[in-house]
Parts: structure tokens; sequence; C-alpha cells
């Protein structure tokens, strides 16, 4: 035998040096949930080691993460039903839980990039991503909704917001909200192919966001679907997306890979609540090596071509480059 492949795995040495994919914490994007109140840390149920945290212990959260070497956070809001109406008026409050806290933590930690959501889901009564009319998601009238949210987000100091509500049209139209504001810098990551997946569902009870009726398929992407993909990619790129994101991840490795290999933006993929459950779950029953099981997956992601990952695992990967 001239070609023995094994050689290369013999060591390793040799190994890490053959590796074509790595990890690094600069790829990493770490969620984090946010609640009313003060000196609140409450896990998520479904979420083992993820937790809701009240403005003032999420910024404890994000100097404990700075320490770790993560510097990208994608806070989102847990908003009170009180609070929540059909247009999602709490979105662009500026005194609102979302909008204090982006700006409380751009004050006390300039250095933190900050990807925030816009979409009306936390804050619609409907738990929809869009506005609601007998039963049907309005397309135009929400893109007002999100273009008053994505300015706000903007005041308050983020870096980048990332429309997460998969109306046509929304890039575009918050592009230039942006831009004739004043905020020509502050960029866009687009869930551009965002599918309508069961392994949202953690998600949703950590922000008790679940659509009161009907489900998000008439917005969401069908997850039968690869090249249609390409249309909403060729759309934001047109509309002056910064990155491009495919959500959720594992089960959609194809469509990161068609997107890397079609476009010249940076891809982003969001490592979901639900991919996170399970691994968390499996683990807790002894089922599998759960820390080796989020390095494959994170590991994975990269390797179908995402460049930068948003996962609940950020902060538990940073610790196990420490040890
Ligand atoms: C909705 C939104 C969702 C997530 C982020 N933004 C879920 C949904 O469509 O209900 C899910 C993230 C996750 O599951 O980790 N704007």
């Amino acid at each position: 035998m001239l070609r023995r492949p094994r050689r290369n795995r013999k060591s390793a040495v040799i190994r890490s040096m053959v590796a074509e994919t790595s990890l690094s914490l600069s790829d990493l994007i770490f969620p984090l949930f946010l609640i009313e109140g003060s000196n609140k840390q409450v896990e998520v149920s479904s979420m083992p080691g993820i937790f809701r945290y009240s403005q003032d212990k999420l910024l404890a959260e994000i100097e404990a993460c700075l320490k770790l070497g993560i510097n990208t956070f994608a806070p989102f809001p847990a908003i009170d039903d009180a609070k929540k109406d059909k247009l999602a008026l709490e979105s662009h409050n500026p005194d609102g839980l979302y909008l204090q806290a982006i700006a409380a933590i751009k004050k006390e930690f300039p250095e933190v990039c900050l990807l925030t959501d816009v979409a009306m889901d936390p804050y619609s009564s409907d738990g929809h991503d869009g506005i609601v009319r007998d039963g049907e998601i309005l397309n135009d009238e929400t893109l007002e909704v999100l273009g008053k949210m994505a300015l706000a987000q903007a005041q308050a100091g983020t870096d980048i917001i990332g429309p997460s509500d998969m109306m046509d049209g929304r890039v575009g139209y918050l592009r230039n909200i942006l831009d004739t504001n004043g905020f020509s810098g502050v960029s866009i990551m687009s869930y551009t192919a965002k599918y309508a997946s069961a392994f949202y569902g953690p998600f949703r009870d950590a922000l008790d966001s679940a659509p009161k009726a009907g489900d998000k398929k008439t917005y969401q992407m069908d997850p039968a679907n690869q090249r249609e993909a390409l249309v909403e990619g060729e759309l934001d790129v047109e509309e002056g997306a910064d990155f491009l994101m495919v959500k959720p991840a594992l089960s959609y490795l194809d469509i990161i890979k068609l997107l890397n290999d079609h476009y010249d933006l940076p891809i982003a993929a969001y490592n979901v609540s639900g991919e996170y459950a399970m691994i968390k779950a499996a683990d807790q029953k002894g089922w599998i090596d759960g820390e080796n099981a989020m390095l494959e997956v994170l590991l994975s992601i990269k390797r179908a071509g995402a460049k930068i990952i948003l996962s609940y695992f950020a902060k538990e990967f940073a610790i196990t480059l420490q040890t």
C-alpha cells in the first residue's frame, strides 16, 4: 500500500497539524435572555445551564463572559404579558426593558459587540413576528413596526441588528431607515434562511413567545426547500445585508454550505435552543458525552461553511478552552 491515510491520524500533534477546521471564540455569539426586575437569575427549565437574567445580573454575566474571551452577545427580552399588544408598541419604547438594557450594556462595556433582535414576537400579544389581522400576517404594515424597532435599537447603541422576522423586503427597508437617520454604520445580520422549525421550542419557553394561534409557516421557510434559500440570499445581498444567517444549524448544514458557496458575505448559523436542549438532555441521562457532542456540533457547523455561530454553548466552550 502506497497510500495509508491513517499516517496523518497517528498522533495528536499530526492530527492538529492536518485539521482543516478549527473553532475560536471570535467565531461565537452568545444569546442571552433578559427579564424585568433586579437580582433575578432563573434557569430555563428546558435549557439546563441557560438563565433568564434581570439587567443587573445580565451585566454581571456579560462581564464574566468577557473575561473568558466572549465579545459578542445577542440579548433577547422576555416581556411581561401586560406589556404585549397587537402592534408590539413596547418594542420601541425607549424606557422599555430591552432598549434600556442595550444602552446599559454599551455604557458599561463599550468594547462589547451587540447583535439585537428585530422581530415582533417577544412583544406581540399574538406571539407572531408580524402584525396579525383576521388570521393573516401583514407584511408591509409589519415593516413599519420593525423600522421603529431597528431605529430605537440603533439609538440605544447596538452594533448589529438581526431581523429574525422573515417579512419580505425588511433588509432593504431597515437599511434605508438606518441610513436616513444617520446610522449607516450599524450592521445588518439578516436571518436569511430561517426555517419553520420544531427546534425553537425551548426558546419560546424562555421568552413565553409561542404563537397564540396558528404557526409561522407563512413567513418562515419550509424545511423541504433548499433553492428557496438562494432566493432569500440574493434579496438580502441586494438589499444591503452584511451577514447572511441560516437557522437552525444542524438540520440545515446543506443550506449553510449552499449560501457559503454562492455568496461572498460571511455566513452565520444559529445553533438553536432545541439543538442545545437535545444534547443537554441526553448528557443528563448519561446517554452521550455532552462536552464532546458540543465540540463536534460546533465544529461541524463551522466545517459546513459558517464563519459565525450563535450558540448557547458559547460560554461552556470558552470554559473548556481554559481547562
Ligand atoms: C423569533 C425568534 C425565534 C428564535 C429567535 N428569534 C423563534 C421563533 O421563530 O419563534 C429562536 C432561537 C432559538 O430557538 O434558539 N423572532
